[in-house]
């Protein structure tokens, strides 16, 4: 008999992950200053029928019994993010008490519930008042940030148990600030290579600060890693890959870890790419204790001159199965992308802080199970994808699936459902579906339950 309990290491972490402004709602309650998405969600057209995070999941009132209903789960880990305008309704100087008690009394009601908080300082939400000064283009953002991160760490490094800098800044950039499709909406090349480099000075600097006041946890940045493979092996093709590869996954990774951008960087940006100062990266690259990887799908990907300025696209699989976000599901991918950041980092510890996929849910019916099975086998091929990387030597530490309820999907609003537990956006119910029940079950059996 295969010794099922050994199949996943020991204290191997399993758990789920939200984001403040994802779930939420009262955004500005009890003296929060308003973030960008508050301002983006609130102009029309930027968001899918017009959705806010006004009420999201209510999570903000709700949190304890949410909380009790991830115990009820088996969860052991909770990724969530704190909405640095609760807490600092400015983004810097004054200091909101309330906005603090909220996340007080969430970290000690996991706690009471044997759940292990792991804290992400930035999920997005940048305080409006800071976007008024530039936001990520202003080099002060960096300071800023470790106002904001000291101010957390002294209030709850006691009880948070993980730490992460930033959440997915290769989004921030290129969503928030090359493309316009996230918030703050700008569409700028000459900004975007700017907005990274002070995202990835501000993670720096935070993790300086974490040292320097003797943090006692691990903290780590989070990344998303999509795998590019070349859609022929023509020179162009091949090319276009090497070019979005370093475009979204080398150029955060290289910088914290290796202190310095792929040379690939001049080559996408032309003109735009700036000469940073060597001594900051000297800041940016700190020893950090984890690397979080997101991992959703792949690209295979082709050279496209139009698609300016990486010049590179996606060719959609015939025949594989897309998700409602329009992402490929492709399992072998997330293993490719675990051995990927080990063999090129030396294998430092990693968690995967989300992975997960948005499809339609049958309609709820009185009494009965809610079914969704294609969520239900995505999340038992990813799983295997990381057991077969742990397998082949990543040092991986833990799993959290995106996400504990369905959600405000950014500028998708609420029409794209990630949830293992389903939302009622009327009534605000929460219903566990089938694919809560697996994960439960792989949790009890520490993932032998997908190898029976
Ligand atoms: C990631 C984000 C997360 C969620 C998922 C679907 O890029 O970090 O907030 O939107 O995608």
């Amino acid at each position: 008999m295969v010794d099922n309990a050994s199949r996943f290491p020991k204290h191997f972490l399993w758990g789920c992950a939200t984001s403040a402004y994802q779930i939420e709602g009262s955004p500005l309650a009890d003296g929060a200053g308003p973030s960008i998405w508050q301002r983006f969600a609130h102009t029309p057209g930027r968001v899918t029928n017009g959705d806010t995070g006004d009420i999201a999941c209510d999570h903000y009132r709700r949190y304890a019994s949410d909380v009790d209903l991830m115990r009820n789960l088996g969860m052991q880990a909770y990724r969530f993010s704190i909405a640095w305008g609760r807490v600092l309704p400015d983004g810097v100087g004054r200091v909101n008490e309330a906005g603090l008690g909220f996340y007080d009394r969430l970290v000690d009601r996991l706690l009471e519930q044997g759940i292990q908080p792991m804290a992400t300082l930035y999920h997005w939400d940048l305080p409006a008042a800071l976007d008024d000064k530039g936001g990520w283009l202003n080099r002060d953002i960096a300071d800023w940030f470790v106002e904001y991160a000291q101010l957390m760490f002294r209030r709850l490094d006691d009880r948070v148990r993980y730490w992460c800098t930033l959440n997915e800044p290769w989004v921030v950039t290129n969503d928030g600030y090359l493309h316009g499709y996230l918030a703050p909406g700008h569409r700028s090349a000459y900004e975007a290579p700017l907005a990274s480099h002070n995202l990835m000075r501000a993670h720096g600097a935070a993790v300086q600060a974490y040292r320097a006041l003797n943090g006692r946890n691990p903290i780590g940045l989070v990344v998303n890693i999509e795998p590019k493979y070349a859609a022929s092996q023509s020179g162009d093709d091949l090319a276009a890959a090497t070019r979005a590869e370093a475009y979204m996954n080398r150029q955060y990774l290289d910088p914290a870890l290796l202190g310095s951008y792929p040379n690939e960087m001049p080559d996408v940006f032309g003109g735009a790419w700036p000469n940073f100062p060597p001594t900051d990266f000297d800041q940016i690259k700190q020893k950090v204790d984890f690397i979080g990887v997101n991992y959703y799908t792949r690209s295979v990907t082709r050279n496209d001159p139009l698609n300016w300025p990486v010049r590179a696209s996606s060719v959609r699989q015939k025949q594989h199965t897309y998700t409602e976000t329009g992402w490929e599901v492709f399992p072998q991918g997330l293993t490719d992308t675990l051995l990927w950041v080990k063999n090129r980092y030396g294998n430092p510890p990693l968690y995967i802080t989300e992975n997960g996929a948005a499809f339609f849910d049958p309609p709820q019916v009185e009494g009965a199970v809610l079914e969704d099975p294609l969520r239900v086998d995505y999340l038992r091929k990813h799983i295997r994808a990381v057991h077969s990387a742990i397998q082949q030597g990543a040092d991986i530490r833990g799993y959290f699936v995106w996400s504990l309820f369905d959600n405000f999907e950014w500028a998708h609003g609420f029409s794209k459902r990630f949830g293992i537990v389903h939302v009622n956006y009327e009534t605000l119910e929460r219903t566990p579906k089938m694919s809560a029940r697996l994960y439960s079950e792989i949790i009890r059996t520490n993932g032998a339950v997908l190898f029976d």
